[in-house]
Parts: structure tokens; C-alpha cells; sequence
């Protein structure tokens, strides 16, 4: 019977997207969830966006949107880039839905019910101009051990100093620069050491947490008494009111767990199951969550207590691995190796990445090392150099022809990597991927001894040898496709590929363990490419250039908050073949600063006055509101490709700080933004819905 098996991964917060370090886990989950599914078993993965708290909230304040439109594009960024690394969620929801709000009505019912809920007065630094609450990353002030100015409201960068925010000299809110109050509020807080008993048994049961995870918290929580969580936050907070607490709101970390389940609701709702089946206490699902290190405790000490609180199914296991570290340091900006999802695609192969981290990751919780040389050689020789070399050096002699209807006398090959496959997949099974790759790596050493034995390049040439031919070729691309099914967790796109050159879908683990025979071959198309070093050196190249624009941006900000995500263009794959002539009818111009860019101050304006100019056969004359009364007299060279009556109302981009222009007509001061040559071939620029008047474009 197969397993009935719920996975996660965390919820990325919808405050940024999503880079290298993120899909360490996406890819480690999606992997087990892929190795589940080929051993039939009934696997579903769900995940969300985490969208609730304080730092969402201020970023839709400096935007001048609402918390919906922020989490409405950011979602739209993590599906694509998730998407583009083949992470395949069977639910991507989100923890502002319908679902989760009834979810968590109903937990916090029960733990209300369970009596832990008690109320208590916090004292917290408030910001008085901006209206609100300040968590600990929004205060900076002077050290009060080392006075090294301008340090975060939790530890001093420069002593390592730890305080609260309220011990900061000379604190200061970063969104408003005001100097903060100190205001009381009530806090509703969850009596966690009530579920203490049941906390320690769970942890240190020996199945649910990696060893070192039981000792840690052993060690460092369960030793005493466990201090009581709050779970509350006093508006103006984004996130979910507490139903019966008016003007208070439900804390990110309360509602963010929950969304694992209402995103399996979703799943539920569109599949017609039932979510009992799969979370409540007596249901027979496996519930795997996988997580960073980093938020330990909130998996392993709150979400069980509220999951048991509210008789729901506890998790089976709780996978926790490391951080990435790209040359033995933390991912960093300035050295551009802070590389996001995007980024990386527009320079490397999704696939490559995926394989590195399969190599790389293994039981623990040790970080995680990204070498740049080792990872290109690591693809170079594995993938390349080993796994497709064997269809490269085979698929083309069989090219339109079929496979041998009798699998050939291999001395034993094929049967004894098919017996390797219940160790690989234990290890897929432990998250051994490490172990995995090098089980399967050494299989592609024995295929590939024997096309090197074999030489069917040599055998080609006798024309009395075409049987032999094909019998080496049919052990080869046998081997090799056993070797893919192994590595199917990992490659899907190298599965896709595979299917498409023997005909036959490999959908099952147990296609590991039968050769194929007798089916047509396709005319052989390179599965691989190597990669070049200089790939990933445009890659970091790029890095830097997008986190300095970041950089350059957030200076810029009047509110600056935590560091922005960068802006950056997402390139699925090479399939918008767009033509080069338009680039190379006008070179591009010559290298700017940010400091140059920034001189110009393009704003979104409405056009709320459109007319045709008298004596001037190019021109439009627009009126351009920024917003709050001011406007711009503009002369735009547009006439023969937009009527006035189709333009007012709109919205454009203008260059706000043009000096102004005397012209024949009237003055000019400003431009609308435009592309294209000229003439009717003229195309206004205009921002994306969820933009207004007066919002600078970075
Ligand atoms: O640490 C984070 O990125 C959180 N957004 C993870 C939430 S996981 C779950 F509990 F929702
Ligand atoms: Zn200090």
C-alpha cells in the first residue's frame, strides 16, 4: 500500500524574491517530493506565501500601493521562479486567502479553549509619526556599550553588543527618522509551558527531529521553563484580526504554519478530498515539513503545540537543513554572490544548480558550500562528462532505428546497477542526496568503461557489424536511461529529454530495473551543454550590478527599511527569440553611474489634458498631473501615432526635473517616456496597474 504523504516547504516571505540561498530548501523538497511520487506513493506538496507583518506593511506605504498589490506581485515572481526551476508545487497558496483565516479562527478557538491563552501589557518603542508598533529592525540608534553610531535596534554590528531597541542611545524610527516613544499595549501571549510534557516527548522521541535538532533544543529550551509566546500585535499591523480581540491582529508567525494547511485546503477543495484526511489526529498522513535552521523553533516547539492543542496530525518529521555559503562566506552583495533566482537563470541552466545542490547535501545541518569551480567542473564532468556522454556517444549510431528486440549479454551490467537502486533510494529517502549522486555517479564510470571498451564509433565502421552496433548501442542507452531514472528527482528536464529519445516515459522507479527493448530512437539532440566559467562570471557580474542598483535605490528612499529586493528582468528560458535589429540601429549609449541615473527623476504622471498644436505637425501638447496639484505642459513628438482623446486619462512616465524649455509654442518642462523610431512608430511607456501619479519609477 502506497504512503499517504503531505510535504512542505517554508512559506518565502512576499517581502523579496527569491535567490540562491532560498532554493537550497525548494530544491532539497522538491527533489524528495519528485523521489516520492516515482515510487508511488501518494505525495502532495503544498506551500504559500508568507504574506502578513510589519515589514510588508511599510513596504506598501513607500510604494503608495495597498499590502495586496505588493503580495499580488510578488507571488506573480515567486511562481515564475519556482517554476523555472522546475519546483513543482501541487498547491501554491497564500497565507492572505479565505482558507487560512478560517483556519486560524478555528485553531485559536481550540487553544482558547484548551485555556493557554492569557493577556499581558508589553512596553514597545512607537513611532509617532508614522503611526505604529516598531519591531526591532526598524529602530537604530548609538551602542550603548561601544557608541558606534547608527546600529540596529538588536545587536551592534560593530561590538556584537545584544540590547533591546529601547537601550539604544539616540534611537531613531528608520521609517519616519522620529525619535521613538515608549508605549504600552496589551499582547495576547500563548502559555506554552503548559504543552511542556508533551514538547519534550515529542522532541526527543527520536523520529521526528534530526538528532542534533533534539539535543539543541534539549539543551537550550526544554531545560526550563518555556516562556510564554506572543502571538499578538496592536494595529495598524497587516495580517488577520483576532476574531475575538478587535484592533489586535494575529502575529506573521501565527498565521504563517497555518498556511501549510490552507494551502492543503486549496488542494482539498480543487481535488474533492477532505483536509481531515490529511491533519487531523487520527489521519494516517506523513506530514514532512522542511526547513532552515534558522526557524527551528518555530516548527518545533510553537507549531507543534498549536497542532496538538487543536487535535491536529503532528508532523512525522521536521527536515532541517543549513544555510549556503558561496566560497566559505555568507552570500554577499558586494562581492556578487548574492545571486538571485532570476539572475542565475538568464546565465546557467536550472539544472545545474539543482545537481550541484543534490551533490552537496546530506543528512546534517552543516552549511551548505557553493564553490564556483567546483561547481562548474562538478556539471562539467558529472552531467556532461559522464550521464549524457553515454546517449552522445550512442543515440547517434541508432538514430531512426530501433533498440534490440533481445536485451544483450552486458556481463551483468545493467542487473547490478538495478540492484544499487534500493540503496540509492534510501538515500534519496534519509535526504542523503550526496550519497545518492556518488552511488549514481559511479555507475555512469562502469557505462561509461564500457563504451570505451566497446568503441561503437570503431564498430560503426564495419559494415558487417551493424548488429553488434546495435547491440552496444541498445546496452548504452539502457545504461543511461537506468542512470536518468536515478537521477529523475533531480533532472526532470534530462527525464523529458530521455522520453523523447527512446520513445518510452519513464514515470516509475521500476524503470530502473527492466531494460528497455525493440523501441525506435530519435535523431540524437545535444541533451547538455557544458558550462563555461565565464558564464558564471557574467553571472556574478550581473549580481553586483543589480544589488548596487538596490543599493543606490534604497539610499534614495526617503523610508529606507531592510534591503530591497533588486529589480530585476526574469528570463524563463531562450524562447522569446526577439530580432537584434533594433538594438543595433541605435548602439547603446555609454556607461552611466547610479549616480547619473539618479539625477534623472522619472515619475508616473496621468495625461489629463491631450490637444492638438497649432502649426505643428509632430507635435501633442499634454497636460501631466503628478498628482496633489502639480502638473507638467509637455510638447510630445506623438502625433502621428496617438490620437489626444485615446491618451487622456492615461497613464505614462515622465522626466520630471527636465529643465524647462521655451518652444515656439509654449514651454516645456518635461518629457514623456517613449520607444521606437519615430514617425507611427512611436510607443508610450506605461507603468504596470497598482502604480499612481507622483511615484518615482527606480
Ligand atoms: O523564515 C521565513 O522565510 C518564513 N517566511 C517561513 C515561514 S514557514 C511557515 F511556518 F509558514
Ligand atoms: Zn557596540
Amino acid at each position: 500500500m502506497s504512503r499517504q504523504i503531505l510535504v512542505t516547504a517554508a512559506l518565502p516571505y512576499a517581502n523579496g524574491h527569491i535567490h540562491i540561498g532560498h532554493l537550497v530548501e525548494y530544491i532539497q523538497t522538491d527533489i524528495w517530493v519528485r523521489f516520492q511520487k516515482l515510487r508511488g506513493q501518494r505525495c502532495v506538496f503544498v506551500c504559500a506565501d508568507d504574506t502578513h507583518g510589519t515589514a510588508i506593511m511599510i513596504r506598501a506605504r513607500r510604494e503608495g500601493r495597498s499590502e495586496e498589490a505588493v503580495i499580488a506581485d510578488m507571488r506573480a515572481s515567486h511562481v515564475r521562479d519556482f517554476a523555472s526551476f522546475q519546483i513543482e508545487f501541487d498547491n501554491y497558496g497564500s497565507t492572505n486567502s479565505p482558507e487560512n483565516r478560517q483556519l486560524c479562527d478555528k485553531i485559536w478557538a481550540a487553544i482558547r479553549k484548551a485555556g493557554l491563552v492569557k493577556t499581558k501589557d508589553v512596553a514597545q518603542l512607537y513611532d509617532p509619526v508614522a503611526g505604529t508598533f516598531l519591531a526591532d529592525r526598524f529602530v537604530r540608534g548609538t551602542c550603548p556599550k561601544c557608541e558606534a553610531a547608527d546600529q540596529p535596534g538588536d545587536n551592534c554590528s560593530v561590538c556584537g553588543a545584544a540590547y533591546t531597541p529601547a537601550d539604544l542611545k539616540t534611537p531613531k524610527s528608520t521609517l519616519s527618522g522620529a525619535v521613538p516613544e515608549i508605549r504600552t499595549a496589551e499582547h495576547l501571549f500563548i502559555e506554552l509551558e503548559r504543552l511542556h510534557e508533551f514538547l519534550n516527548e515529542w522532541t526527543q522521541d527520536g523520529t521526528h527531529l534530526q538528532t542534533e535538532v533534539a539535543n539543541y533544543l534539549k539543551g537550550h529550551f526544554l531545560g526550563e521553563p518555556l516562556r510564554d509566546w506572543d502571538v499578538s500585535r496592536p494595529a495598524p499591523y497587516f495580517g488577520f484580526e483576532i476574531c475575538d480581540k478587535p484592533g489586535h491582529y494575529w502575529y506573521v508567525w501565527f498565521d504563517a504554519p497555518i498556511g501549510y494547511m490552507a494551502s492543503t485546503l486549496e488542494w482539498c477543495n480543487r481535488h474533492n478530498e477532505n483536509l481531515d484526511d490529511w491533519w487531523r489526529s487520527d489521519s494516517k498522513a506523513e506530514i514532512h515539513h522542511f526547513i532552515g535552521k534558522d526557524i527551528t523553533y518555530f516548527h518545533t516547539l510553537f507549531w507543534p503545540g498549536m497542532l496538538k492543542s487543536a487535535d491536529c496530525n503532528l508532523p512525522r518529521k521536521v527536515h532541517i537543513h543549513g544555510f549556503l555559503t558561496v566560497g566559505g562566506e555568507k552570500m554577499s552583495k558586494s562581492k556578487g554572490t548574492f545571486v538571485m533566482a532570476s539572475t542565475f537563470l538568464k546565465h546557467l541552466p536550472s539544472g545545474a544548480l539543482r545537481y550541484y545542490y543534490a551533490s552537496k547535501l546530506g543528512t546534517g545541518l552543516d552549511d551548505i558550500d557553493m564553490n564556483l569551480d567546483e561547481f562548474v567542473a562538478r556539471f562539467n564532468s558529472d552531467l556532461v562528462g559522464k550521464v549524457v556522454n553515454l546517449a552522445s556517444r550512442s543515440a547517434g549510431f541508432l538514430a531512426g532505428q530501433t533498440l534490440s528486440h533481445v536485451y544483450p549479454d552486458d556481463g551483468g551490467l545493467f542487473a547490478s546497477a538495478a540492484e544499487k537502486g534500493e540503496q540509492i533510494a534510501t538515500y534519496y529517502e534519509d535526504c542523503n542526496y550526496n550519497a545518492a549522486m556518488r552511488e549514481i555517479m559511479a555507475l555512469a564510470d562502469k557505462a561509461n568503461k564500457f563504451v570505451d571498451d566497446r568503441q561503437p564509433w570503431a564498430i560503426r565502421k564495419d559494415p558487417a557489424k551493424t548488429d553488434e552496433l546495435r547491440d552496444v548501442c541498445t546496452i548504452t542507452l539502457n545504461l543511461f536511461r537506468q542512470i536518468v531514472t536515478y537521477l529523475a528527482p533531480v533532472l526532470p528536464e534530462l527525464v523529458k529529454q530521455t522520453d523523447e529519445l527512446l520513445h518510452r516515459p519513464l514515470a516509475d522507479w521500476s524503470d530502473s530495473q527492466t531494460p528497455l527493448t525493440g523501441t525506435s530512437v530519435s535523431q540524437f539532440q545535444h541533451l547538455m551543454k557544458r558550462i563555461e566559467t565565464k558564464q558564471v562570471e557574467s553571472m556574478i557580474e550581473e549580481s553586483k550590478e543589480v544589488m548596487a542598483t538596490e543599493q543606490g535605490l534604497t539610499q534614495q528612499a526617503t523610508a529606507p527599511v531592510t534591503p530591497e529586493p533588486p529589480i530585476v528582468v526574469f528570463h524563463a528560458a531562450d524562447q522569446w527569440k526577439d530580432a537584434g535589429d533594433a538594438l543595433a540601429n541605435e548602439a547603446l549609449a555609454g556607461e552611466c553611474t547610479i549616480d547619473d541615473f539618479v539625477k534623472i527623476d522619472l515619475r508616473v504622471a496621468r495625461v489629463i489634458e491631450a490637444n492638438h498644436v497649432q502649426g505643428a505637425n509632430k507635435l501633442l501638447q499634454l497636460t501631466l498631473s503628478l498628482g496633489g496639484g502639480e502638473t507638467r505642459n509637455v510638447f510630445a513628438g506623438i502625433k502621428a501615432a496617438y490620437n489626444p482623446e485615446d491618451l487622456v486619462g492615461r497613464l505614462v512616465i515622465c522626466v520630471a526635473n527636465l529643465k524647462p524649455r521655451q518652444m515656439k509654442f509654449g514651454l516645456s518642462q518635461g518629457m514623456v517616456c517613449a520607444s521606437g523610431s519615430g514617425g507611427t512608430e512611436v510607443f508610450l511607456l506605461a507603468p504596470d496597474t497598482g502604480s499612481v501619479p507622483g511615484q518615482r519609477v527606480h
